[in-house]
């Protein structure tokens, strides 16, 4: 087999780069190492910066999340119950729209013509500093694509990364000492708009997925399992995170899905390894306070998808040369914006009673200051793509 762009991975960074690609009219084959239904059974987060809503449509792919997408005006902070709402509207004449990752995925799914190969075992990657190819076996058998291009979209844990010779790749890290318990559940969302919450006891996170259902977060200890947090326990303890209007009217139920993820900071340099370019959860891994992953992602294929056409289109390198440092500006802006609000908004028993005093001061400046506000608006509904 050929293609012009073999991809790897068809999460939201492969599917969109491969979409933008065939609308462009160049051939791509994307290879996944799960089912379409596993990858549609992953929930992940669900805020839409105005550049992806944008992108869905070049994509041809935004009618359903024009119809179901909620437009989000606002946000509200709650600082040990102190709340306060940041109007993005007035802030910054913006919004975002609250859009599950996963029904961003089956869209891209659906519009997508070229050949998707699920199921693809044992995906290797050769010669990507001359002329690349890529083998990987399905039903027992070895396949070989020769082509152009490899794309690595297949996340943090994925092949491509990993295929870079060490010396050729710099990473920087932090993890932190929590993840996230969620809760998804078929009962209406406890305000209009998404609640992030400071407490003592820990972070909390109020989100929605439509006007039946919501999705609930808790701070919780790296080391901790979701078994042992039954629906009582993980309402009892968000409601004690919350201000006591919020918690009064919290409508609670069995939870469909429970689980917990660790938050990491992660950037991988260059984005860019012969004919092998990284993008997505491949490069990088922000913790998910900014609500910055997915379109992190998607901006990072939207530059990708024109540095391709550039070179396929108007024969010219010199945007394909560019995409790993272009990329990597944003990406490191996402990251800092993502670790500060996570600094802001989690507890870190390790910083002590002065560290608090840093968090509140930090959002009584916020609260205080229209400029401060912008930022926090200006970064939260994304920077330019
Ligand atoms: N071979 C083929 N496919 C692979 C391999 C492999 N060796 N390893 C991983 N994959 C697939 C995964 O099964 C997954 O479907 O690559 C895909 C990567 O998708 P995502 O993890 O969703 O990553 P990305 O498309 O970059 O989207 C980033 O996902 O994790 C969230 O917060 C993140 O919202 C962000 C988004
Ligand atoms: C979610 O709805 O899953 C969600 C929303 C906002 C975030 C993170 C996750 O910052």
């Amino acid at each position: 087999m050929r293609a012009q762009v073999v991809i790897i991975g068809a999460g939201p960074a492969g599917l969109m780069l491969g979409r933008l690609l065939e609308l462009a009219g160049i051939d791509t084959i994307i290879l996944e190492r799960k089912s379409p239904d596993y990858v549609l059974g992953r929930i992940r987060a669900g805020v839409l910066e105005q550049g992806s809503i944008d992108l869905m449509g070049r994509a041809q792919a935004g009618a359903r999340m024009h119809a179901e997408g909620l437009i989000h005006h606002g946000v509200e902070l709650s600082f040990d119950g102190d709340r306060q709402r940041f109007d993005f509207t007035q802030l910054m004449g913006r919004h975002v729209m609250v859009y599950g990752q996963t029904e961003v995925t089956r869209d891209l799914m659906a519009v997508r013509r070229s050949s998707t190969i699920y199921e693809a075992e044992d995906v290797s990657l050769h010669d990507f500093d001359g002329k690349p190819w890529v083998t990987y076996r399905k039903d027992g058998l070895t396949h070989r694509i020769d082509c152009d291009f490899i794309a690595g979209c297949d996340g943090f844990h994925g092949i491509c990364r990993a295929s870079v010779p060490p010396p050729a790749i710099a990473t920087f890290e932090r993890t932190y000492p929590f993840g996230w318990l969620g809760v998804l559940v078929d009962q209406p969302p406890v305000a209009d708009e998404l609640i992030y919450a400071h407490h003592a006891r820990g972070f909390a996170l109020c989100s929605q997925r439509s006007a039946v259902r919501s999705r609930y977060y808790i701070q919780v200890p790296a080391d901790e399992k979701a078994e042992a947090w039954d629906d009582a326990r993980f309402w009892d303890e968000l409601r004690s995170r919350l201000n006591p209007e919020t918690a009064e009217a919290l409508q609670t139920g069995s939870s469909i899905e429970k689980s917990i993820a660790p938050l990491r900071s992660f950037v991988a340099e260059p984005l860019r390894f012969g004919q092998l370019f990284l993008a997505g959860d491949a490069a990088h891994i922000v913790p998910p306070t900014g609500a910055k992953g997915l379109n992190l992602a998607l901006s990072d294929v939207a530059a990708l998808a024109d540095a391709f056409i550039e070179h396929y289109i108007d024969r010219s390198p010199a945007a394909l040369k560019g995409y790993s440092t272009k990329a990597l500006q944003r990406i490191w802006k996402a990251e800092r914006f993502s670790w500060w609000m996570t600094n802001l908004l989690h507890t870190f028993p390790e910083t002590g009673d002065f560290g608090r005093r840093i968090q509140r001061a930090e959002f009584d400046y916020l609260t205080g200051s229209t400029v401060a506000q912008q930022s926090f608006a200006e970064n939260y509904l994304g920077l330019p793509f």
